[in-house]
């Protein structure tokens, strides 16, 4: 058995020491880049101050005869952007694939300073994330690397969600884990062939109201990613890390997107995916706290004094556990407010409101 401290030290000689919390950075989309096409990279200083992140991808979606292309052109990116302070982050090839060792080798050491995040697709297990562990440690040394790339897995096989604790827990770079429903779908031999969202199949329906079964009979549509989701979760939340919903593949559908990544919102997600500049104004709606729910929140905290006892706000029950629901909304809006003035000012005028 490992003791615990080692966690701690590096896995490599000269590497960064691993990091002891992960810190909370706005990141309610995560914006998918192909860096191998030249008219999109061209739209990057333009997206940039949009986006919370930007992840230069490698993996699917990117053709094998481009797969060096992109490769090259975030490098590229990463060193002709100035990025502010949104994160860079990169999707690298799969860990069977023949791409990924140098995806690795060359990211981290030719633009590893510039990078903050590498998220690592199809994992199975906590094995997946300790190879890429043992390998950064190796590769950051090298560089000359002062403070440690973290790792974020995609859930996306069987087998992953079916370990998805240990993977959580599997090393300190781990900073997230973001749903993958489209190989997921593929790998759990689910039929459907859509990205995300639900399917008019999945559903349920009332009971039967006479002896026509087909008739006055109402069907609601249930959401095949609820039970994934909401595992995702709880493994993320008892490891200290950050859980995504991924990516909603119907581009024109707006509303659907925003009522899926409303849902993975409210189950505790932190963001989504954006695969089209139309989804980070979704995501950035939702993925942001409502002012109103923000004042309500800081009227609840105000009222609970030292957060013990009970009051009564507008008929409504406050306690220690209550103020606790109330506090992860308020720092999640201080977070986000920060970063973004337009939030500030909303969250700022809807309490002043609320407390007067
Ligand atoms: C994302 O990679 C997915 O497979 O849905
Ligand atoms: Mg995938």
């Amino acid at each position: 058995m490992r003791s615990p401290k080692d966690f701690f030290r590096p896995l490599a000689l000269g590497a960064p020491d691993p990091v002891r919390e992960i810190p909370f950075r706005p990141s309610r989309m995560i914006h998918f880049l192909d860096p191998s096409n030249p008219k999109m990279v061209a739209k990057v200083p333009d997206l940039v101050p949009q986006v919370d992140v930007l992840l230069g991808n490698l993996e699917d979606a990117i053709a094998a005869d481009r797969k060096e292309a992109a490769r090259a052109g975030l490098v590229a990116v990463a060193r002709d952007t100035d990025l502010g302070d949104t994160q860079l982050w990169t999707r690298v090839n799969s860990l069977d694939s023949p791409w990924v060792l140098d995806d690795l080798i060359t990211l981290v050491t030719e633009i590893g300073d510039k990078l903050d995040v590498i998220m690592v697709p199809k994992v199975e297990g906590p094995e997946d994330i300790h190879y890429v562990d043992r390998l950064l440690a190796q590769l950051e040394a090298r560089a000359g690397l002062r403070r440690p790339l973290l790792v974020h897995a995609i859930l996306e096989t069987a087998t992953g969600v079916a370990r998805v604790e240990e993977i959580a827990m599997a090393s300190p770079r781990m900073q997230g884990i973001s749903l993958g429903p489209a190989d997921l779908a593929a790998s759990r031999r689910m039929k459907t062939t859509r990205v995300g969202g639900g399917h008019p199949g999945y559903l349920v329906r009332t009971d039967p109201v006479g002896a026509d079964l087909t008739q006055g009979r109402t069907t609601y549509q249930q959401d095949p990613w609820h039970y994934t989701v909401a595992r995702m979760v709880d493994a993320c939340a008892a490891a200290g890390i950050l859980p995504y919903y991924g990516p909603f593949g119907d581009i024109k559908d707006t509303v659907a997107c925003e009522d899926q990544f409303r849902s993975a919102y409210l189950l505790g997600c932190v963001g989504a995916w954006s695969l089209h500049p139309a989804q980070i104004a979704i995501a950035r709606r939702v993925f942001s706290p409502d002012p109103a729910e923000v004042a309500w929140a800081r009227r609840v905290i105000a009222a609970m004094g030292d957060g013990t006892g009970a009051v009564m706000l507008d008929g409504k029950m406050q306690d220690d556990a209550t103020v606790k629901q109330c506090r992860v909304v308020a720092e999640l809006a201080d977070a986000l407010a920060a970063r973004d003035p337009d939030l500030l000012h909303a969250y700022e005028a809807a309490t002043k409101e609320a407390l007067a």
